[in-house]
């Protein structure tokens, strides 16, 4: 790791203290991640005293930037390629191919897993759930995720690269965002008419839930007299019992 010394300041610095006022007073360290992302596009990658410069902008013991820095796999440790191609194995993308993607990006780059490409180009990695499974296979470059991949699209996809081109990124075989490949099978009407359906489905049930709140109101109207007329029964009948020994004396 470089010990180069490591400045933040100018524009670079404006950026880091616009990201800590999105956080309240005394818990700017709440912003270390933006912070670091920060560092690293403009760095390339995070070195020691780029990590020290962020603690102390922070407030923060640098251990617990090192900390954050070292657990999350999109933060670099190392001068890596200009391209970052992460590729997703994990159980979705393996089951739907991940393996020969992999195989497809070692041989178009050359390299091995967390490798670099010779023209300084690409660094190669194999990472955990992309958090995109539903367009499995995944491979995420820089910014971007490529989905529903096969090996001949991440060929590609990273001969695009090569020629400085970037490639329209999501989903590479055709379908429209995560719908059912074929296209969507729900919601497939006019917009303007399920949208009218929609209102008057939700109207209706609005007409039932008034009628049935108003007849549960009658129902309990009529217990109610029904109670009060019944006490009323009793107590002349009471009133009656007492009346009748005078009567007979
Ligand atoms: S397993 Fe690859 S995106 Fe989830």
């Amino acid at each position: 790791m470089s010990e180069a010394p490591f400045t933040l300041d100018g524009e670079l610095k404006a950026a880091a203290q616009a990201a800590m006022a999105k956080y309240p007073p005394g818990r700017q360290a709440s912003a270390v991640l933006p912070v670091l992302d920060l560092v690293q596009r403009h760095e390339g990658w995070l070195s020691r005293p780029a990590m020290d410069a962020v603690a102390e902008l922070l407030e923060m013991p640098p251990i617990r930037v090192y900390e954050v820095a070292t657990f999350y796999t999109m933060l670099r440790l190392k001068p890596e390629g200009k391209h970052s191609v992460r590729v997703c194995t994990s159980l979705s993308c393996w089951l739907r191919g991940s393996e020969e993607i992999l195989a497809a990006c070692r041989a178009a780059l050359g390299v091995e897993s967390f490798g670099t490409s010779a023209d300084g180009l690409f660094t190669l990695e194999q990472v955990e759930c992309s958090g995109a499974c539903v367009n499995a296979p995944v491979v995420e470059i820089d910014d971007d995720y490529y989905e529903d991949l096969t090996p001949e699209t991440i060929r590609g996809v990273l001969e695009a690269l090569k020629r400085g081109e970037r490639p329209q990124a999501g989903p590479q075989g055709g379908r429209q965002a995560s719908a059912p490949e074929g296209g969507p099978t729900t919601l497939t009407g006019d917009p303007a008419e399920l949208h009218a359906k929609a209102m008057a489905a939700a109207a209706e049930r609005a007409r039932a839930r008034a009628a049935k709140a108003a007849e549960e109101a009658k129902t309990a109207k009529a217990a109610e007299e029904a109670k009060t007329a019944k006490a009323a029964e009793e107590a002349k009948t009471a009133g009656d019992a007492k009346a009748a020994p005078g009567e007979k004396g």
